[in-house]
């Protein structure tokens, strides 16, 4: 579905993304790990055709991938971004809607933001209040809800538990396993690295801007270079 090859991205000089290639097949989970400054939100604005990149080649259903924004939306390309950027002051609903902005399929749009609520039941309890309001667990609901607004056929998710309580990343975390079950495919890009390796089909592990191990989910969890790095796991040297 997708497929990333060799990418190159700067900010100025900073070389952020360093010949990453990453591939992304129809119905898969597959997550990104990497530590602080690793790349993993550059990739994420980049796939979402925020950022552009300086050489490599990404493919999008067998197309050259829209390199501007709103196209990739168009598309079914959508990000949650990191720390949910959410319009504070417009409500919950307001901010659900902005998800739908490039719609105009009314009756699907009701059934969809149905559909969001039964997902989210607290969204609906909540969605007069404003944004700005809500807790930070709710935060995140709601901004991966105003992303399912936009349909997505690929879901970018840039580090959704970030912040929240045991309970609320568990909440986040079954959450996306129920989209993805909804043939909604999933790139998630996540420091918590156990849980996100826990479910993904596929892993890459990014460290300072390069594909330096990739593999299935349960291979990378079993690995002790990632186990030492990611998992807090400690390897008695020999
Ligand atoms: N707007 C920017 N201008 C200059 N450098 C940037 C900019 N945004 C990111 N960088 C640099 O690019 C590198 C990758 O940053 P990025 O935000 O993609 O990492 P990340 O893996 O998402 O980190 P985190 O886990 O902290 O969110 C870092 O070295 C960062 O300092
Ligand atoms: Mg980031």
């Amino acid at each position: 579905m997708l497929k990333v090859k060799d990418l190159n991205v700067f900010y100025g000089r900073i070389h952020a993304l360093k010949d990453v290639s990453i591939e992304v097949d129809e119905g898969e989970i597959v997550t990104i790990v990497g530590a602080n400054g690793a790349g993993k939100s550059t990739l994420m604005w980049t796939l979402a055709g925020v950022l552009k990149g300086k050489s490599g080649s990404i493919i999008y259903r067998d197309k050259p991938h829209p390199t501007v924004a709103h196209e990739a939306a168009a598309g079914g390309i959508v990000l949650v971004p990191e720390r949910r950027r959410l319009y504070a002051n417009l409500t919950v609903r307001e901010n659900l809607m902005m998800g739908a902005f490039l719609r105009k399929d009314i009756e699907a749009i009701k059934k969809d933001l149905e559909y969001i609520y039964s997902l989210f039941p607290i969204l609906k309890e909540r969605t007069t209040q404003y944004a700005g309001t809500l807790s930070g667990g709710e935060q995140q609901m709601a901004a991966i809800a105003r992303g399912l607004m936009s349909r997505p056929k690929i879901l970018l998710l840039d580090e959704p538990s970030l912040g929240l309580s045991p309970i609320y990343t568990a909440e986040v975390f079954n959450t996306i396993l129920e989209i993805n079950a909804q043939n909604t495919t999933i790139l998630l890009a996540e420091q918590n690295a156990k849980k996100a390796l826990e479910i993904a089909d596929r892993a890459y592990v990014l460290e300072t801007g390069r594909v330096v191990l990739s593999g299935s989910g349960k291979d990378l969890l079993q690995d002790p270079a990632v186990q030492e790095a990611y998992l807090g796991v400690r390897h008695k040297a020999i």
